[in-house]
């Protein structure tokens, strides 16, 4: 670790100030803040240009999974850089990453998911998806399958397609979005369920959500039902248990295809490869994935389909017409031979048996902050938690959007050398997979204390009683 004042923060924050558009940004705090500006990482931490350590409670954003500053990462990456940095992989070009990672992940892939198309991330990899399932639909003569079901607080994406798929309501805000072909059905939020309604029931009205969804829409006219596994910047909402499995045999049932967006979930979040088939128990047509893929050492996406799906695009078409779809940056070579070095490293290491032992320990020590009374609920899976905070536990009241919640308790945290992700009146977590259970107990008893200082704050602002 260095942390030498190696950078000038000042003139650094100035320029980004000036020069940089932001993800996400609330303009109004930017403009009078700027930005924290990170420098350097090493395990679980990062570093800031001023020399200021941090657990990184957020792994970037859902993605470093094996953690930062590993060395193997620098060497695969520079080696293939050294050998080869860049060629297409268009018609019938490939380079040896591209080809060995296509193959790697058709064998990580549940069943017969064995055909993978790569981009460069989330986003373009649920793109992907939909393209390549209306070009399906259409080769079958089935033209009117066009209609896509996706959910109320799901999150996919940020360009025009896949931030239609999205389904938070806020995201949408002052931007225009498709509406005509795609449709949402509300979320599996257990925690929001109707007073009085058990989560047996409350799952039953979920999975008819979808079923009235199509049968309204028409089965012959939908193409496909998308969904995360866990939903992740809607909220981090667990579904309740059997819901994919029950949503995916009503998918089967009227020949829709089901899209499991696992960009956040793949790669030893939820302690397997990919979650859907043995934590959720079924097998989805295509799986979207990114993030954990490269643990965000460079970027890529892929979107894995099932030799169904592949058995019909890849039948020729009339002479002289392509599968036209492709990126400059399919199957980047350096992307690739990251890929194939972090899967490498968290099959030699266990990482994803490491998940499956820790993970229940960070849920039981993190759902021990519900006795704060601002905690609403804690909820989430392995290394995907997420706190709710609530103005009254009784009534799940939120506190007015204004409040900032769940940035007041991000910036106590930040202070006491934490990571945590603000999201409206949640605060989430996604570390890397490698936290030992002291990193845990370090996150836990931050939180409770940024938690505890916030509601101080509030009281004496008189924001809150
Ligand atoms: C579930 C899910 N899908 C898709 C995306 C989009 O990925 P990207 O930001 O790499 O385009 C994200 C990003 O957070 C995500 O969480």
């Amino acid at each position: 670790m260095k942390g030498d004042k190696r950078f000038d923060t000042q003139e650094l924050w100035r320029r980004d100030l000036k020069h940089c558009i932001h993800p996400w940004t609330d303009f109004s705090t930017f403009k009078e803040e700027g930005s924290l500006i990170m420098a350097e990482s090493e395990g679980a931490y990062v570093v800031d240009s001023d020399g200021q350590r941090y657990l990184d409670g957020i792994g970037g954003l859902w993605c470093v999974n094996i953690g930062y500053g590993r060395e193997e990462m620098a060497e695969a990456i520079s080696e293939q850089i050294r050998r080869l940095p860049y060629f297409s992989t268009f018609t019938h070009l490939i380079t040896p990453p591209a080809a060995s990672l296509a193959a790697k992940l058709a064998e990580l892939a549940p069943g017969p998911l064995n055909h993978v198309f790569f981009g460069t991330g989330g986003s373009m990899a649920n793109e992907t998806a939909i393209r390549v399932i209306q070009f399906y639909f259409n080769r079958l003569g089935k033209e009117n399958k066009k209609q896509i079901i996706a959910r109320t607080d799901g999150y996919h994406g940020s360009t025009y397609l896949t931030m239609s798929l999205t389904g938070i309501g806020f995201d949408h805000i002052g931007f225009d979005i498709i509406k005509d072909f795609i449709h949402h059905i509300p979320a599996p939020n257990v925690y929001r369920r109707p007073q009085g309604m058990t989560v047996e029931e409350f799952c039953d009205q979920k999975v008819a959500d979808l079923e009235n969804k199509i049968l309204e829409l028409g089965p012959e006219n939908v193409a496909c039902f998308i969904a995360e596994p866990i939903m992740g910047a809607g909220g981090v909402i667990v579904p309740p248990p059997g819901y994919h499995r029950r949503t995916w045999e009503i998918c089967k049932k009227y020949d829709v295809l089901y899209v499991s967006d696992e960009v956040v979930t793949a790669f030893g979040r939820l302690g397997e490869m990919f979650a859907s088939e043995p934590v959720f128990k079924f097998t989805p047509d295509v799986i979207t994935c990114a993030k954990g893929i490269t643990s965000g050492y460079v970027p890529l996406g892929a979107t894995i389909f099932s030799d169904e799906i592949y058995d019909v695009i890849s039948v020729p078409q009339e002479k002289g017409c392509l599968f036209t779809h492709g990126f400059t940056y399919s199957g980047h070579a350096v992307s690739c031979a990251a890929g194939l070095k972090n899967i490498e490293i968290i099959e030699r290491e266990d990482i994803c048996g490491h998940v499956r032992e820790v993970g229940p320990y960070f849920e039981e020590r993190l759902a021990t902050l519900l006795d704060l009374p601002i905690v609403g609920d804690v909820r989430g899976k392995d290394f995907m938690m997420c706190v709710e905070n609530v103005a009254n536990k009784e009534t799940k009241e939120l506190l007015p959007p204004e409040v900032k919640i769940g940035n007041r308790i991000a910036a106590h945290s930040q202070n006491r050398g934490l990571m945590v992700r603000p999201l409206a009146h949640l605060n989430v977590l996604s570390p890397p997979l490698i936290l030992s259970k002291d990193q845990i107990d370090f996150i836990v008893e931050t939180l409770r204390e940024s938690i505890t200082a916030t509601m101080d704050d509030l009281v004496k602002e008189g924001l809150w009683k």
